[in-house]
């Protein structure tokens, strides 16, 4: 049934930067999905959320587990039949990966397979909904890291962090962002790269020098974006990123 209220979908909602995410759009009205492949943690999430009065809820989603994207999809267009905002947030650093004289191709497998294919994936299914939505945002949250000028520039601050995998599957999902906001230029949907920026989480052992808040702030902004908003941009909490 088509609805007046917003409805959103974080991937990889159970903690961290999608966790943050899910409670700040929360808090805007909108009906949040909470997209988690571990169903405990996920509605553990979930009850967080509800327990502060916000529209939450928990949808069973591994963005590399074609069975349970398709699952996901034809449930939201079940109980809602459109789809707002798309955060396709979950991703993974493996720790095999490393610099292109020894990283893992295992582990570039498995870190293009969850940030690169995931996201083509999820927003292959849930384009017909975002599509019947009358404005819809996708934000695919990418990283400093994805940017092909800053890992050719040595003095950028995170030029250390060369992980063949990681960086490759987020200049892949740039590419994603770009290509799809071409082919969807002429509709109201916008598609945006975020780079959270470096952020204490579990992704880094929560060696990340920015609060949680700090690092979901541009994902939130591009998840709302007003109608005059843009498309097709990789932008952080201070601005445009280089490609
Ligand atoms: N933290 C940073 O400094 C930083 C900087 C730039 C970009 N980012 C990006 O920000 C996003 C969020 O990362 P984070 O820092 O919040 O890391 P995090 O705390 O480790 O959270 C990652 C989330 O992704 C989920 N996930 C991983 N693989 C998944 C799959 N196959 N299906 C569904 N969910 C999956 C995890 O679920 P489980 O709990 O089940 O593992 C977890 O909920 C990632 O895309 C990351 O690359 C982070």
């Amino acid at each position: 049934m088509p609805t007046t209220k917003k409805i959103a979908l974080i991937t990889g909602a159970n903690k961290g930067i999608g966790f943050e995410v899910s409670k700040q759009i929360a808090r805007t009205g909108v009906t949040v999905l909470m997209g988690a492949r571990n169903k405990a943690a996920g509605e553990e999430a979930v009850a967080k959320l509800v327990a502060e009065g916000l529209d939450a809820r928990f949808l069973h989603l591994d963005i590399t587990d074609a069975a349970t994207v398709a699952a996901a999809a034809a449930k939201i267009e079940a109980d809602f039949g459109q789809l707002d905002i798309l955060v396709n947030n979950a991703g993974i650093i493996d720790h095999a990966d490393g610099p292109p004289s020894t990283a893992s191709l295992d582990a570039v497998d498995r870190t293009l397979r969850t940030n690169f294919f995931g996201p083509i994936a999820v927003t292959q299914a849930l384009l017909p909904l975002l599509r019947k939505a009358p404005a819809a945002r996708i934000v695919n949250v990418s990283s400093g890291l994805g940017s092909l000028t800053q890992n050719g520039d040595p003095n950028y601050f995170g030029a250390f962090a060369k992980f063949l995998g990681y960086n490759s599957s987020k200049a892949a999902l740039n590419m994603l962002t770009v290509q799809l906001a071409y082919e969807l230029r002429d509709t109201p949907i916008k598609v945006n790269s975020a780079d959270p920026g470096y952020t204490a989480t579990d992704l880094n052992e929560n060696r990340g020098t920015q609060t949680i808040e700090e690092g979901s702030a541009e994902t939130i902004r591009l998840a709302l974006l007003p109608d005059d908003g843009p498309t097709g941009t990789y932008s952080d909490k201070d601005g445009i990123v280089p490609w």
